[in-house]
């Protein structure tokens, strides 16, 4: 089982970043807790973050061919990139959306999310653990 990672605007910073919203991790830290997690699966990971919306469709599209699911946390764009659930939608592998806060117990236009409807699934308000369950449900569908 081979998952990419995907991570959006804003969380490189994810430690510096409104530490009382998404804690004190950074993400290497977190990517690192999702690779050790991942092996006890036997399940291999790569990771990748940007903070360009272009990036990340292209790198959606890689999922068609090297990759058997993607978890992706897509940050704001969550909310309103047509461009990404597009490439979601085309790839036609499990690609799981992951937040770590509750996006609907925050603002108003975090509730809303169009990658959803394109994605097997959604966890959100686990911290760094939605990654992690997100990860374990994939290894599931095979
Ligand atoms: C987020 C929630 C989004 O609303 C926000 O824009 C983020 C992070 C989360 O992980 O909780 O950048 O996706």
């Amino acid at each position: 089982m081979k998952i990419l990672v995907i991570n959006g605007p804003n969380l490189n910073l994810l430690g510096v970043r409104e530490p009382s919203v998404y804690g004190s991790r950074t993400l290497d830290d977190i990517n690192k807790s999702i690779n050790a997690f991942a092996k006890t699966l036997s399940a291999e990971c790569d990771f990748f973050q940007s903070n360009s919306e272009g990036e990340i469709v292209s790198k959606i599209h890689t999922v068609l061919s090297d990759y058997d699911g993607c978890v992706i946390n897509a940050g704001a764009y969550t909310h309103y990139s047509y461009a990404i659930r597009d490439a979601i939608a085309a790839v036609e592998k499990p690609v799981i959306e992951v937040h770590m806060s509750n996006v609907h117990s925050r603002e108003e236009f975090r509730h809303k999310s169009v990658i959803s409807a394109v994605c097997k699934g959604v966890i959100a308000g686990f911290g760094e653990n939605s990654y992690i369950l997100a990860v374990k449900a994939l290894c599931d569908l095979k």
